[in-house]
């Protein structure tokens, strides 16, 4: 297969780029390839909305800029935070003219909800499902364009570079070049390769690499292990941000948790400890609405404290009418399990939610590797810094998405298609005897994980961890090479490569900041920089 524009990803990120691009240039041909179905992403599942600057009276750029560095905690690119502030209502308002719909006050204006450490009101969302109805416009006007054709279950395994041409590429290399990407393509199990001219990585989030998550299956780091692999540049990847109220279900201790927004506590949610107690005045002054690190290192002492597997996030003084007009699928989920929150308090705990580093790109979404853009989550654009502030994800894929495409049209009439890419090796591979070999090693990868490189962290938790995760590395490489390839092995695979990223930038870096705390570095540094492998 050949295409141009090759989008490895069918969440906010590489659906809208995809969109720019097909607007602007008819003639081009793009591909974009999700691993299961379309709209199984991590956009799906966004709740509270998109942080935006819509109500000038009251708010300003300024203050969105300010809020964004002080959640940042010192790590933010103060450009890349400008940039983002600044063109995200642009951006919003062509994602609204593209058919998403946001609430709206009676007078017309759009409702804004508050979240954790922002200043003002400024969340715009669609009730509490706001990601489930971007993707939606989202797909809905990608089927609109010809030339852009959507390939579900094809799962990419590796970029292909100067390295599949026999040529030694190494960190050092200085112009690695992409030419496509292999694919696992699940519709006629065969591995094939994709020649394009631009590969764009939209892969988001690495939450499975944890035992319990609010992301969804899907959410593995291929394309930062990927493109680590490619002898990509990386960066900032100790920062995973724990969303302080996943909905603690008995019994569920693997995988996805059902998200508890923040909005909740933005519209008057209360933590309180298994006493009743609330404890956020002990923490920090915004109480309940601080910063996401602090709230979830808060709840993570309360409960070691007090022995328990979770806190309550109390809504019993709320209206309960308002709540389940703005919280209707929570509101859903919660009586679901035996919950009235007008009457019980909901059992929350933290929960992995975020990759705050990722893929390093300058303001463009260019990347260390030419050829190949990162927008979105999997990308560290550097805007969150050492701790994202609420409901800027969105937006910053968003506005990331424009600026690669910008930079892509500008550039691809000068990439020429590169014909002489081998196909893919599979001699001496012969399917799995038994899955339990790739399951079990999951389960223990998020283990080790959510045990030495959680919320809290230490010098010696983290040694730990690296043992581990170098047992886990040489029996699954071990494995990939005499066995047929399978999703789960290449995720498996991308977890243990994610998770030794996540450990070495930790191990690096010698200090707490934002999300990254080390029981033996408790002070932050005076001066501080991004760690890059
Ligand atoms: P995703 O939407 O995750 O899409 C990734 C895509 O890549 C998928 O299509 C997947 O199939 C594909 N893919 C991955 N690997 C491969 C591969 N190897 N081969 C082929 N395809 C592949 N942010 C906010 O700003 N506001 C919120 O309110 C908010 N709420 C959230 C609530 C939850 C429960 C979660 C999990 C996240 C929330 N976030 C929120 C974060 C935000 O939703 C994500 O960061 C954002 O949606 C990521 O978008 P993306 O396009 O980068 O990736
Ligand atoms: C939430 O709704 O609490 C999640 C928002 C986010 O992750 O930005």
């Amino acid at each position: 297969m050949q295409t141009d524009i090759l989008v490895i990803g069918s969440g906010i990120a590489g659906l809208s780029y995809a969109l720019k691009i097909a607007t602007q240039r008819p003639d081009l041909t793009i591909k974009i390839l999700t691993k299961t179905q379309a709209d199984e992403t991590n956009t799906k599942y966004a709740q509270g909305g998109v942080a935006a600057v819509f109500n000038p009276e009251q708010d300003s750029f300024d203050k969105h800029i300010q809020d964004t560095l002080i959640a940042g905690d010192g790590l933010c690119n103060r450009e890349v935070v400008e940039i983002v502030v600044q063109e995200g209502p642009v951006r919003m308002k062509e994602i609204i003219a593209w058919g998403t719909d946001f609430d709206k006050e009676l007078d017309g204006d759009y409702k804004l909800g508050k979240e954790g450490g922002h200043s003002e009101n400024r969340i715009l969302h669609h009730k509490d499902v706001t990601g489930k109805e971007i993707e939606r416009a989202l797909l809905a006007k990608i089927a609109a364009f010809r030339n852009i054709e959507l390939i579900d279950y094809c799962f990419a395994i590796d970029i292909i570079t100067q390295h599949h041409l026999g040529k030694l590429v190494t960190k050092a290399t200085p112009n690695i070049e992409a030419y496509g990407v292999y694919v696992l393509n699940e519709n006629n199990n065969q591995v094939e390769k994709i020649e394009s001219r631009i590969t764009m990585l939209a892969t988001g989030g690495c939450g499975q690499v944890y035992r319990t998550t609010t992301n969804p299956k899907i959410a593995t780091g291929d394309g930062v292990a990927m493109f680590y692999r490619a002898k990509g540049r990386v960066e900032n990847m100790e920062f995973i941000q724990f969303h302080p109220t996943a909905l603690f279900e008995p019994g569920k201790r693997f995988g996805q948790a059902f998200l508890i927004t923040e909005a909740v506590r933005g519209d008057g949610g209360i933590l309180r400890n298994s006493k009743g107690e609330e404890f956020m005045q002990k923490y920090d002054a915004r109480l309940s609405l601080a910063p996401r690190d602090i709230v979830a290192r808060a709840i993570d002492n309360e409960m070691k404290i007090l022995g328990d597997e979770h806190v309550y996030l109390d809504c019993r003084h709320m209206d309960i009418e308002k709540f389940k007009e703005h919280f209707p699928n929570i509101y859903a989920k919660c009586l679901s399990i035996g919950i009235d929150i007008s009457v019980h308090m909901i059992p929350v705990a933290p929960a992995a939610h975020y990759s705050c580093g990722g893929i390093k790109t300058n303001t463009q979404g260019v990347t260390s590797i030419q050829h190949v853009y990162c927008c979105g989550e999997a990308a560290s654009t550097g805007l969150h810094g050492a701790n994202r502030l609420a409901s800027n994800s969105l937006l910053e894929a968003m506005v990331f998405a424009h600026r690669c495409a910008e930079d892509s049209l500008q550039r691809i009439d000068t990439i020429p298609q590169q014909e002489t890419i081998p196909d893919w090796n599979a001699a001496g591979t012969s399917d799995p005897k038994e899955m339990i070999l790739i399951t079990q090693s999951i389960k223990e990868l998020q283990m080790t994980m959510s045990d030495y490189v959680g919320i809290v962290r230490s010098n010696v938790r983290l040694e730990r961890a690296m043992k581990r995760l170098d047992l886990l590395h040489n029996e699954t490489e071990q494995l990939y090479k005499t066995t047929t390839l399978s999703p789960q092995l290449c995720e498996l695979r991308n977890m243990i490569t994610t998770a030794y990223l996540i450990v070495k930038c930790a191990s690096f870096r010698k200090e707490s900041r934002g999300l990254h705390y080390n029981l033996d570095y408790p002070e932050k540094k005076t001066e501080t920089e991004n760690i890059i492998l």
